[in-house]
């Protein structure tokens, strides 16, 4: 199939179907790897360009090993080592690296300068994380529940604690993806409102789509995933005592557990805040996915990849 993703800068920016073969695509390439099957011609000559204003563990590695495994290669820039740090204009930054590499990825404070990186660019541009959205987190994340429960439409996650940028892709996810999500935040906290809004435009009821509790029981129970991410997101540390004041009774611990399904998969994106978001009970349990979520980042962002760099070839 021929995909027509031409980047990804929101989960908004891919159809149900478009989804469908990334996932598709990544199980193969993961039972393949598992096979010992590493390296794959399909990227050869192309350059995938990182570009970090924040730290980064899973993404940089995760883009890093995809690129070099498919036979691409990798050129990873920090923010502050380019003019961009000096106060270069991001149009002519985006306008002279689409001379140079294939596609880029983008981890930035605002979304913004991912757009507006995107706008100026000629080649693929992929959000490796902003304020508002984690679309490629979203992506592994699908991956590993559909690799759990063999399906994705009607599954019930409940996300307890902060709606933030991960939580806005996730809720797009399992919007496109028919999922029901109930959002478990203190008032103040909720997902961002342009995303529901997104929803309502799409034709989804947002009330069945994504509800917002504020209780977490009301959100975990029947729940067949709890999912739930740091207290304090990259950018908002000058915030953190009154987060942790507002999160205390959003921890993920044994008990919140165990108000949910029996088979409930417990998921985080990673890094993991140990005795704030999750408990070491619950992060050490046979419930917790958080390393195969990990581990699929690779494999999503691969077929990710050969969808943008393979296909215009
Ligand atoms: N989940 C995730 O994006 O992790 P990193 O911040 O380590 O890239
Ligand atoms: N919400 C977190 C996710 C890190 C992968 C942050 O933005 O810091």
């Amino acid at each position: 199939m021929r995909s027509k993703v031409k980047g990804l800068i929101s989960i908004f920016d891919l159809t149900r179907g478009d989804i469908e073969a990334i996932l598709e695509r990544a199980a193969l390439l993961k039972g393949e790897r598992r096979a010992g099957l590493r390296r794959r011609g399909d990227l050869e000559d192309r350059i995938l360009g990182l570009i970090f204003e924040k730290p980064s563990t899973r993404t940089r590695v995760s883009f890093e090993v995809a690129m070099l495994e498919l036979g691409g290669s990798v050129i990873s820039l920090n923010w502050n080592e380019l003019q961009l740090g000096r106060g270069e204009r991001i149009k002519e930054t985006a306008e002279v690296l689409s001379s140079y590499i294939d596609a880029v990825m983008i981890r930035a404070y605002a979304h913004s300068t991912i757009e507006d990186f995107a706008r100026y660019a000629s080649i693929p541009v992929i959000n490796g994380l902003s304020d508002l959205e984690h679309p490629c987190q979203t992506l592994a994340d699908l991956m590993t529940i559909k690799e759990h429960k063999n399906k994705l439409e009607g599954v019930k996650v409940a996300w307890v604690g902060d709606g933030n940028n991960v939580c806005n892709s996730l809720i797009g996810g399992c919007a496109l993806m028919g999922m029901e999500l109930r959002v478990a935040c203190p008032e103040g906290y909720e997902p961002e409102e342009r995303v529901i809004r997104r929803i309502e435009a799409m034709g989804y009821d947002s009330n069945s789509t994504v509800r917002i509790c504020r209780d977490v029981r009301e959100a975990v129970s029947g729940a067949d995933v709890i999912y739930t991410d740091v207290w304090v997101s990259m950018g908002e540390e000058a915030d953190r005592a009154r987060r942790e004041e507002a999160f205390r009774a959003y921890q993920v611990n044994e008990s919140v557990v165990n108000m949910a399904k029996d088979d409930v998969m417990v998921m985080h994106c990673m890094p993991v805040h140990v005795g704030e978001e999750m408990t070491e009970g619950v992060l050490n349990s046979d419930k917790s996915v958080i390393l195969e979520q990990a581990e699929n980042r690779l494999h999503t962002q691969k077929a990710l990849l050969l969808s943008l760099l393979k296909e215009s070839k």
